[in-house]
């Protein structure tokens, strides 16, 4: 009996894949059939960005690593190298490190959405404990990687932060610094394995983590700043009444986005890839000295509210806890909040303030986590930390009995 191995649904080239693969099927239930809630508004443009800044470190990072030397002797020079000799090599690790700062500026806006459309709560959790995960990643990714140029601040960075795992007692910690370092101090070998971990290992767990969200995202569908279930509400052919397929509606909106987002960020790339120092500091234009500590060190901004906590407690071990337990809580977030209104539209007036002062809580100990140490500033972080951790507090009391207003049956706009 012979087969026919060109039998199969479709015709030509597409109905051959799928025959084999299913590539039809996935597009239609990733893309094209894919209802997406008609109301996204601006703050939906921030979960596609963050791919598109993915793309952008994965491939500038990759260029990057033809040129560049981990070795404690010529891990700096080589740096100095792609910027002065290489082709447009100072336009590929602008782009790296101006991408470095834009990747966590769209992942907090990205989070700020889901916390003021209550994009955590059920059945949304593990999109959100995914994210959590990514979030954590990303911070080791950008830690690692900072430490690759050499600088005096990727040195001095990278010693205090890993040296706040001594903190823990019982000698665990003494042991758990030296196993990262691989050294004594800082050196060659603690260099050597943060440019593995951060070219191949991170990278990897960090696709891994994005695609597991997007599935997540997919079986459950996506929220929306109504906060309402366009599933309840569903035509003759099962499909959600207030839903548009994301592709083309969805795709040509990213499309728009993402033109925006590039053009804000080849300005940053080409007119002030330094940002007054915000994105690429000063002392890191010096090569590391672990003979010479800089008179001030501070992580990146992204990091300074953690720093900023970590500084308000006075015990080191508290400090390291506090800073801990600033990003654990987050996870636990779906069932903090016992609230069954999702979005901030038809919350309380009690939890639009709660939310304000979180974020101006966290604006303002990320401000004082990139100064230099201060009696005003250390107070100021420490009431700042208290309105941090009140925020989760203050929302596990009140969400149980909210004055909520009436949630709309189909999306308003
Ligand atoms: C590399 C980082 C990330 C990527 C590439 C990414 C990607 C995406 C994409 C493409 C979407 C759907 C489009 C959208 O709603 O904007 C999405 C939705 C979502 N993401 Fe992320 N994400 C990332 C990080 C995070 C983080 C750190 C969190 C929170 C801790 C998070 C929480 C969520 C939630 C809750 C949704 C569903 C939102 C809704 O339906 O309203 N994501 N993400």
């Amino acid at each position: 009996m012979s087969i026919d191995n060109n039998a199969g649904s479709g015709k030509g080239l597409v109905g051959w894949i799928d025959d084999r693969f299913p590539m039809t099927k996935l597009l239609e239930e990733h893309i094209t059939k894919y209802y997406a809630p008609k109301n996204f508004n601006i703050w939906y443009y921030f979960g596609a960005l963050s791919i598109l800044v993915l793309v952008i470190q994965i491939v500038t990072g990759i260029f990057l690593t033809m040129n560049y030397k981990p070795d404690g002797e010529l891990a700096f020079k080589s740096v100095e190298y792609i910027m002065r000799d290489v082709n447009f090599g100072w336009l590929i690790r602008y782009m790296h490190s101006t991408g470095a700062s834009m990747f966590f500026a769209v992942v907090y806006l990205h989070m700020f959405r889901g916390l003021m459309y209550g994009s955590y709560q059920k059945p949304r959790e593990l999109i959100w404990i995914f994210g959590m995960l990514i979030y954590v990643v990303l911070m080791a990714e950008a830690f690692m990687g900072y430490l690759l140029p050499w600088g005096q601040m990727s040195y001095w960075g990278a010693q205090v932060i890993i040296s706040l795992f001594g903190a823990i007692p019982f000698g665990i910690g003494d042991a758990l610094t030296l196993w990262l370092k691989g050294d004594y101090i800082v050196s060659d070998a603690t260099l050597n394995r943060f440019f593995a971990l951060h070219v191949i290992a991170v990278p990897l767990a960090l696709i891994g983590l994005i695609v597991a969200h997007i599935i997540a995202l997919h079986e459950v569908g996506s929220n929306n700043p109504d906060g309402v279930d366009i599933k309840r509400h569903k035509n003759s052919e099962g499909i959600p009444k207030d839903g548009i397929p994301f592709h083309p509606y969805y795709t040509v909106k990213d499309m728009f986005g993402a033109s925006v987002f590039l053009i804000i960020f080849f300005a940053i790339v080409f007119f002030a890839p330094e940002m007054g120092g915000y994105f690429l500091e000063p002392p890191n234009f010096v090569p590391a000295d672990p003979l010479k500590t800089p008179d001030h060190i501070a992580p990146v901004w992204y990091f300074t509210p953690f720093y900023a906590i970590l500084r308000a407690v006075p015990s080191k071990l508290g400090g390291v806890m506090a800073m801990g337990a600033a990003i654990v809580v987050l996870f636990f977030l779906p069932w903090i909040d016992r609230g069954r209104v999702r979005s901030v539209r038809y919350r309380s007036l009690a939890y639009k303030i709660l939310l304000g002062s979180l974020v101006v809580s966290f604006v303002i100990l990320g401000y004082y986590g990139m100064q230099a140490p201060t009696a005003f500033g250390t107070w100021i972080s420490r009431l700042c930390s208290v309105i941090y951790f009140g925020f989760f507090v203050g929302l596990f009391v009140i969400s149980k009995n909210e004055n909520t207003k009436p949630v709309p049956e189909r999306v308003t706009s």
